[in-house]
């Protein structure tokens, strides 16, 4: 097989999150601008092991272990290079270019994200002819922007609309089977799954379609919803509906609200509160609420004020116990009777649905006051009864400060205490390695910047006069900048991997390693600043030069000239 091109392994890795990809393997804890662990590639308790997502590059103080998310899979789940390559490419939706292998099952997953974006675009044309179901959509308020953002459509009456439409030969009807999009009866006649149905398109974390929630027109049609069935594409257990649109409206999402319906979501976005996602049919799975951490510290369960809304509530609260590392928080929020988020942000707007938000049930209070429900706490029967119920629920959350609180919050609660749950406390983590004090040379302080978002790199013109610097490390950075200007989606991990094996291999995977302060603007102002000092060093260089050579040897008129012109851009410089 052809070596596989630089600008396809960059694009690839630019279309990975290593966080995801290591998180799956890995239990993850957010810190700063990173998520720790302990090393997975060598024995220790205390963690050592960082994965950045802005770098796209994990590595380990303790061990020296990193890499790329190439790199972690092959490492940890032994896959060769391109098995590795090819599960990537696989969860980007890319192709392998040219003639590297490719196994029939990966193209049939592909062909069914294709078939699904073509029935998703059918039925938005569906929509866009029929005025039975705009009126419908209109009648409930969605306006023409919601529609598009959420891909909203309209499946026709009748039994073979898509079928007839998309179905066009035996191996598309195939396909279409395989996305669930066909049902298929016992005579073994196939027929359309969703009719007369206002479509909603369900996407994945890269915005594939890979599955739809179907709404009746007529109120009394049943059922109200349905879904796509369990495809090879869609477990409903591991896919929240919105959170697709809500990443994509939100350069960092401070928060996740979890809500029942579809309509919900759509609203809710609608009237601004555009970080609502639902749950598709099932209540809060534990992989629904490691992906809700996964991107957002605070999450919000919204659900009914009734009895079935606080059994939803309470599996929910089961389902994130054991995700509530340090960092997280988890909220409840009840509406009233015969409301829904939908309902509720159409009166209040989004600042009335906020304010409802800030009023919400804190975890630790839901925790304590629906365990102790029918529990009288003015006796020792019953306080024992609480602390019962209570320890085999708090063993399951991670050590941290808020297992600490909850243990306390017990004790107060009952006076028992919680001897044999509690982990004896954990030995304080090694302080995080810092960015050495000793201040770096201007040289190495590109570099780390460079290393850091090699982006930056682009907005350094050349010609580089700082070339002839004579200056340990400016060849090094000079071919950084070279490196970055040739590749220019090429992300630390990766310029990482193109440095591997060079002399300077070690030292520059430290400097990356580094978490710099600031942010990226910060950053470019630093970098360029850097490339201004060192040119001005440069000129410094050479001016040193020809003044030596003035004294030992006097000047002829072009190193003058060269002398003045030098002088002058050095004042111009400031
Ligand atoms: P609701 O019946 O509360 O629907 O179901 P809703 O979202 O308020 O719907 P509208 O406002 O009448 O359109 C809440 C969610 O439960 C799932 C759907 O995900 C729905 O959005 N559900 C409900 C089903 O999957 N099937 C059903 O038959 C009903
Ligand atoms: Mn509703």
């Amino acid at each position: 097989m052809a070596r596989l091109p630089d600008a396809f392994i960059d694009e690839l890795l630019a279309r990975t999150d290593i966080v995801e990809i290591v998180g799956a393997r890995v239990p993850l804890k957010r810190k700063g601008r990173e998520y720790a662990a302990p090393c997975p590639f060598h024995d220790e308790r205390t963690p050592s092991f960082y994965v950045s997502p802005t770098k796209q590059f994990y590595h380990c103080f303790g061990c020296g272990a990193h890499g790329t998310a190439i790199s972690f899979l092959m490492n940890y789940d032994r896959l060769e290079f391109l098995d590795a390559v090819e599960e990537l490419a696989r969860r980007a939706g890319m192709e392998l270019p040219g003639d590297t292998r490719q196994g029939p099952q990966e193209s049939d997953l592909r062909d069914q994200y294709a078939a699904l974006e073509a029935a998703a675009r059918l039925f938005q044309r569906q929509l866009a002819d029929s005025p039975r179901a705009r009126a419908y959509l209109e009648g409930r308020g969605v306006d023409a922007d919601t529609c598009a953002r959420f891909g909203i459509g309209y499946a026709l009456d009748g039994y073979s609309s898509l079928k007839d439409a998309l179905g066009t030969d035996e191996r598309r009807l195939r396909l279409l089977e395989r996305t669930g999009m066909l049902s298929r009866n016992e005579r073994g006649h196939v027929y359309d799954k969703f009719r007369d149905r206002i479509m909603f398109p369900i996407h994945d974390r890269r915005g594939r379609v890979i599955a739809f929630g179907g709404r009746v027109l007529d109120r009394d049609a049943s059922p109200k919803y349905l879904n796509s069935p369990e495809t090879a594409l869609f477990h409903k257990g591991r896919e929240l509906y919105g959170l697709w649109q809500a990443r994509q409206a939100n350069t960092k999402l401070e928060r996740l609200i979890v809500v029942e319906g579809y309509m919900d979501v759509v609203t809710l976005f609608q009237f601004g509160v555009t970080q609502a996602v639902a749950t598709l049919g099932t209540s809060t799975t534990p992989d629904h609420a490691e992906l809700l951490f996964r991107n957002a510290p605070d999450v919000y369960f919204c659900f009914d004020g009734d009895a079935a809304g606080r059994r939803a509530a309470w599996r929910a609260v089961e389902s994130v116990l054991p995700r509530m590392k340090d960092g997280r928080q988890a909220f409840f929020l009840f509406l009233p009777e015969g409301e829904d988020p939908d309902s509720i942000v159409r009166k209040e707007g989004a600042a009335g649905f906020d304010a409802r938000l800030a009023q919400a049930t804190p975890l630790s209070r839901f925790f304590f006051d629906e365990l102790g429900r029918d529990i009288n706490l003015g006796t020792l029967d019953g306080r024992a009864r609480l602390a019962e119920r209570a320890r085999p629920l708090l063993a399951q959350l991670p050590d941290g400060a808020f297992a600490d609180l909850m243990r306390q919050e017990l004790q107060r609660l009952t006076g028992v205490g919680t001897a044999g749950v509690a982990a004896p406390a954990p030995p304080r983590p090694p302080a995080r390695p810092r960015t050495p004090t000793r201040k770096r040379s201007l040289v190495r302080s590109a570099m780390a910047l460079l290393l850091q978002q090699p982006s930056l790199g682009l907005s350094v013109e050349r010609p580089y006069r700082f070339a002839s610097l004579r200056q340990p490390g400016v060849p090094l950075l000079l071919e950084l900048l070279e490196v970055v200007h040739r590749r220019p989606e090429i992300s630390t991990g990766a310029l990482l991997e193109h440095f591997a094996g060079h002399e300077h291999a070690e030292a520059l995977r430290q400097l990356a390693a580094q978490a710099l302060p600031g942010d990226e603007a910060s950053w470019a102002a630093e970098l360029h600043d850097a490339i201004a000092q060192l040119e001005r060093q440069t000129l410094q260089q050479r001016i040193d030069e020809l003044q030596q050579k003035q004294r030992s040897q006097g000047l002829d008129s072009f190193d003058k000239y060269e002398l003045r012109q030098l002088l002058q851009a050095l004042a111009g410089r400031g």
